[in-house]
């Protein structure tokens, strides 16, 4: 990829109106596949929880487990950008905050990622204040699954839709340096991009956000399930896994990926 990915790299191509991908890793194999295959930011998801571990959500990871696969991560990386999520509950007071996203950082995160509404602004913002950037991840956050009642799209309703976008505007004041939009109408996903100056990432929310993101285990279909948002890149590859990751990269920039049948309307 040449020279390393830095949040910079992100703003600037939010202003110049040009796309970047973002992929999950868990390992260090991986993380050199992903950052040499012209990925910009590899995930350090808790979705590791799911497709590593075997749980049905992510709530059982913990920091050490979050902590273990960012420096595994950070030893294959090639130069992308690493984003590591604070799982759940591990932002749940400020020193438990602040120490937690420090151990992530010290194993190699350059950015911590939190699921969350206006109420994850004052967590964002003792962050930002302390040099840590942060992604607010909103829409579906996995880690409400109990609350949400289920994996299903966020945003349907005008009211809905407007305290998503009330809420994306507080993150961005508090100063979040990206936000992830999951699995929202993809009216929506253009509204907020349009409105914020922060980079905005999506899955499930349609080709117009600046950067989307993917589960690798989705690219690769080797997931058990498929949601509507996924493309399986592996079944069309000539060159294996590093083509397939190579042709996820290329299509979001191109903007191939998503296709119409990967959004919701
Ligand atoms: O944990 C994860 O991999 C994620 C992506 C699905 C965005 O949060």
């Amino acid at each position: 990829m040449g020279k390393s990915v830095t949040l910079k790299t992100l703003i600037d191509r939010r202003r110049k109106g040009e796309k970047f991908a973002c992929l999950t890793a868990y390992d260090a194999l991986f993380a050199g596949l992903v950052s040499t295959a012209g990925v910009e930011v590899i995930l350090v998801g808790d979705s590791l929880g799911m497709v590593l571990q075997g749980h049905d959500s992510t709530l059982p990871v913990t920091m050490d487990d979050m902590v273990y696969h960012m420096a595994c991560v950070k030893r294959g990386n090639r130069g992308a950008l690493l984003m590591g999520d604070l799982p759940f509950m591990s932002y749940a007071s400020e020193t438990q905050t602040l120490e937690n996203a420090a151990a992530l950082m010290r194993a190699g995160a350059q950015m911590v990622k939190l699921e969350g509404g206006a109420w994850i602004a004052n967590t964002t913002r003792l962050l930002a204040q302390r040099g840590i950037p942060v992604c607010a991840h909103m829409g579906l956050t996995p880690q409400s699954i109990n609350r949400i009642g289920g994996y299903h799209v966020q945003g349907r309703d005008t009211d809905q839709a407007q305290l998503i976008i009330d809420e994306a505007r507080v993150l961005q004041d508090a100063g979040a340096s990206i936000l992830l939009l999951e699995c929202v109408p993809r009216a929506l996903a253009r509204t907020i991009t349009e409105a914020l100056e922060i980079p905005v990432i999506g899955i499930g929310a349609g080709p117009d956000t600046t950067g989307q993101v993917m589960v690798l285990h989705d690219l690769l279909g080797i997931s058990p399930i498929t949601p509507r948002f996924v493309k399986n890149f592996l079944a069309e590859s000539s060159d294996g896994i590093p083509g397939a990751i190579e042709a996820y990269a290329r299509a979001v920039k191109e903007g191939t990926f998503p296709a119409q049948q990967h959004w919701f309307e």
